[in-house]
């Protein structure tokens, strides 16, 4: 096969083969196609789109290029959860341990953040000790005797999307939905988990722009795993505005045990029980989870999860020490917070990366102490900056022009959650 002749076929607006595209990923996996050829292919199939019956041979043959875990010995129904990105998204971190604290295992095979948006890794690293890579003998150890496990996937998950995201970054073809639905589905059925709830989101903070987009992402997610025998449902939610209070590191998992300890924000606790909701229907399991987040039971997972990777949960956390505060230019209720803007803050702060390779800073972040429909008083703060080299300062406050509107009266907000789709 001559994989010119394949990306002329795509380009043309043709269909591939299921040998072609099983050739292709495999050749492109094990460095027998150029990265320039595959980056033809990958802008080919951004315009011109993979068909279901395509699609479904393209997510095959990405699961098919690495191992699939087999959970079998874990003792519990398997459920995980991923989510598309989001500014101050900790839900995680909270939803793990609940759902394992309700009977269910939740093996979550987590990347590192890029861009915007943060990671869980990252956020989990903030703990003193805490430890992100294990092999998968102590995975499945961890899974069977506390319920949870939120690691970094070993090299051996898919190692086809690993070449090809990494690609897809560079090149300008990441905003393809099918190649974000083969790309995510293709890690979670490889990891072996018998089913799993989607988070969609949309809005300016988010992949997806708009809800139609983030819809049509949803269902192609939601057939691939029905196709490839894994139980999903997705959930689409908003994301205009950060999640909760906080968007960084050390001030997120601070955040996620408030909430685990029965307090945390009114939006982090809906988006996390709804998303228990849905992952223990899955599982079969009976049950509300709402009690386990103000009992303790929630949060005593939650401490066996850090211990088991060599985390102090008790430890303190580091906190900045140079702080800068943004405060309302006019007094009246805030109507907008732009998620995008306080991503990019953050993100500028050095609580994300801009390269695979870049380290995080675990103190900077921004702090939400005004959310969309507060009443606020010219002056009052809104956000506080944490940074630990005031030098990234002007980037982070230059990101923030235009991110906060105020009026005199208030809006009504719309409802975080926007739909369910259930296989
Ligand atoms: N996350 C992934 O894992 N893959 C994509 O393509 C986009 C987001």
């Amino acid at each position: 096969m001559q994989v010119v002749d394949l990306i002329r076929t795509k380009r043309d607006g043709g269909r591939l083969g299921d040998d072609e595209i099983r050739w292709f990923i495999d050749s492109y996996t094990h460095a027998h196609i150029a990265d320039e050829q595959a980056s033809a292919m990958l802008m080919a199939i951004l315009f011109r789109g993979l068909d279901a019956a395509e699609l479904a041979t393209w997510t095959s043959a990405m699961i098919n290029s690495g191992e699939r875990m087999d959970l079998s010995s874990v003792g519990r129904p398997t459920v995980d959860k991923h989510s598309t990105g989001g500014v101050g998204d900790k839900a995680s971190l909270v939803l793990c341990p609940l759902v394992a604290a309700c009977g269910a295992a939740v093996p979550q095979l987590s990347g590192r953040g890029l861009g915007h948006t943060g990671g869980t890794l990252d956020k989990l690293e903030a703990i003193p000790g805490w430890q992100a890579l294990l092999t998968p003998v102590q995975m499945l150890r961890q899974l069977h005797d506390i319920g949870v496990v939120i690691c970094a996937a070993g090299p051996g998950l898919a190692p086809a999307d690993r070449k090809l995201y990494a690609l897809r970054d560079v090149t300008g073809t990441v905003e393809s939905i099918p190649l974000i639905a083969s790309s995510i589905m293709s890690k979670k059925i490889a990891e072996g988990t018998e089913s799993l709830v989607l988070d969609v989101t949309f809005g300016t903070g988010a992949f997806m722009k708009q809800l139609d987009q983030a819809r049509e992402l949803a269902e192609t997610m939601v057939r691939i795993g029905t196709a490839n025998g894994v139980r999903t449902t997705a959930v689409l939610s908003r994301m205009d505005t950060p999640l909760g209070r906080s968007a960084g590191n050390a001030i997120e998992v601070t955040e996620s045990v408030e909430t685990l300890s029965g307090g945390g924000p009114a939006d982090l606790i809906d988006i996390t029980l709804t998303l228990a909701r849905e992952m223990l229907a899955l599982a079969h399991i009976d049950m509300d989870p709402a009690p386990l987040l103000n009992d303790g039971r929630a949060l005593s997972v939650w401490d066996a999860m850090i211990r088991a990777q060599s985390g102090d949960p008790a430890a303190l956390l580091p906190v900045a020490t140079q702080r800068e505060v943004v405060r309302a230019e006019r007094t009246g209720y805030i109507t907008r917070l732009d998620a995008f803007g306080v991503g990019v803050a953050a993100w500028r702060l050095g609580a994300g990366r801009s390269r695979k390779e870049d380290p995080v800073s675990p103190i900077a972040g921004v702090v939400c102490l005004a959310k969309p429909g507060a009443r606020i008083e010219l002056g009052e703060p809104i956000l506080e900056l944490h940074v630990d080299d005031p030098g990234r300062l002007p980037a982070a406050l230059q990101a923030l022009q235009g991110a906060i509107s105020i009026a005199d009266e208030p809006v009504e907000a719309l409802p975080l959650i926007a739909d369910i789709l259930r296989a």
